[in-house]
């Protein structure tokens, strides 16, 4: 990928927590390009050994220069590690370091490791700053971005977590050079959610520019992770704890976070539960009346040029779509028990809202591999 000598900026707006998202492809230009690197004692990046190798010591060369230590500590890669366990790794070398609450964290990684290092800053010394620094496409277009962090629980997906905002994104998109196919396909699902939710003039882009997407073209990846970021920072910034709106950008997560309990954790990528996940919830919308089968059909579609599976795993021989009812009702947008879902109420809108179990059984039964 070119280096680009224009980096976008897409600014996040939450009032004294407000920061940008500096969009470009090298990490020096970004970080001066977006009003610089928060001030520190200390910096430590927390990568994996998977990313590591690749970036950990281009961006160690433009912290030093900021900061009078620079310290690493690299964790297992894997979502089966976004654990307790692993996150107490990071509290290890921060008090290992002798790191005060000036010190500023950097996530260098994926969204597993952003999720943990945001969580590890939420909770060090009761609050410190940290940094995104995402390297997959899921991450840039997604889970860098609006302060949720957290970790797994073996009940239940991101059960354990904190709200607590970025200082500043550094989204390098030269770094996607490196990612794995099914990785970036995996990105994809995140993409597509955004059309179906709130933009169907995105949906319509990604139809024409998905074979470019594939290709890992600049410019089409560009676009794909600048709009996203909009669409990601105007919701956020009308309602930054999922008090209503936000729930939105969970569009295929309640069937898609059981399939990736049920399977356990890293066997199906979280992007490749959304996919499914959100041609399940496109075909309950379909039953319930609000969207017809030709949107279903649209969005099935996609997901497949996209090489994402358009169809659920079985994850009980005996009863299925039981098992699926009974790891959503660990979700976190359920109340009293009571699944709700992220529904398509008309093409580019969405809404909150329960649906009865037989129905939720009828299109798990249709929706899941024999
Ligand atoms: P991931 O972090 O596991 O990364 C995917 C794989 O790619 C890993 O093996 C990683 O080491 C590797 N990798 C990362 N960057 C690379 C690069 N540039 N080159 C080569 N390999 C690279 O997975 P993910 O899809 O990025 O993130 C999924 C996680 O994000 C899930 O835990 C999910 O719950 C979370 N998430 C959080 C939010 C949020 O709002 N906080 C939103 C969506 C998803
Ligand atoms: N990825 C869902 C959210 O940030 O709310």
């Amino acid at each position: 990928m070119q280096a680009d000598p224009n980096p976008t900026v897409v600014r996040i707006n939450l009032g004294a927590r407000s920061y940008p998202i500096a969009i470009g492809s090298d990490f020096a230009a970004l970080a001066a390009g977006a009003a610089g690197l928060p001030a520190g004692t200390a910096a430590l990046i927390v990568t994996n050994d998977t990313v590591a190798p690749l970036y950990n010591q281009t961006l160690v060369d433009r912290l030093v220069a900021h900061y009078s230590h620079v310290h690493t500590v690299t964790l297992p890669d894997g979502e089966e590690h976004k654990t307790w366990q692993t996150l107490n790794l990071i509290f290890d070398a921060l008090l290992t370091h002798g790191c005060d609450r000036k010190v500023v964290l950097y996530a260098l990684g994926g969204g597993v490791i952003g999720d943990m290092t945001g969580f590890a800053a939420a909770c060090y010394m009761r609050g410190v700053d940290f940094v995104q620094v995402p390297t997959t496409l899921l991450a840039q277009v997604d889970s860098s971005v609006g302060g949720k962090t957290g970790i797994n629980h073996p009940l239940g997906k991101n059960m354990v977590g904190a709200f607590h905002q970025p200082r500043l994104v550094i989204c390098d998109l030269s770094t996607l050079d490196t990612l794995p196919a099914r990785e970036l396909a995996a990105g994809m699902a995140e993409v597509i959610k955004y059309g179906p939710i709130a933009d169907m003039e995105l949906l319509a882009w990604l139809e024409a520019n998905m074979d470019a997407l594939l290709a890992r073209e600049a410019q089409a990846l560009a676009h794909a992770v600048k709009r996203s970021c909009e669409i990601k920072a105007s919701v956020v910034g009308a309602d930054e704890r999922e008090a209503g709106l936000r729930a939105i950008l969970n569009f295929g997560h309640t069937f898609g976070h059981a399939i990736e309990a049920g399977m356990g954790y890293g066997v199906w990528l979280h992007g490749e539960g959304v996919a499914a996940g959100m041609v399940m919830a496109a075909e309950l919308s379909r039953r319930l009346g609000l969207v017809d089968a030709a949107f279903v059909q649209r969005l099935r579609t996609l997901i497949e040029r996209a090489g994402l599976p358009t169809r659920g795993p079985v994850l009980d021989a005996r009863d299925n779509a039981g098992r699926y009812l009974g790891l959503m009702r660990v979700d976190k947008k359920a109340e009293a028990g009571e699944i709700r879902f992220v529904l398509i109420d008309g093409p580019g809108r969405a809404v909150l809202r329960a649906a009865p179990d037989a129905l939720v059984r009828e299109v798990i039964d249709a929706c899941c591999a024999a």
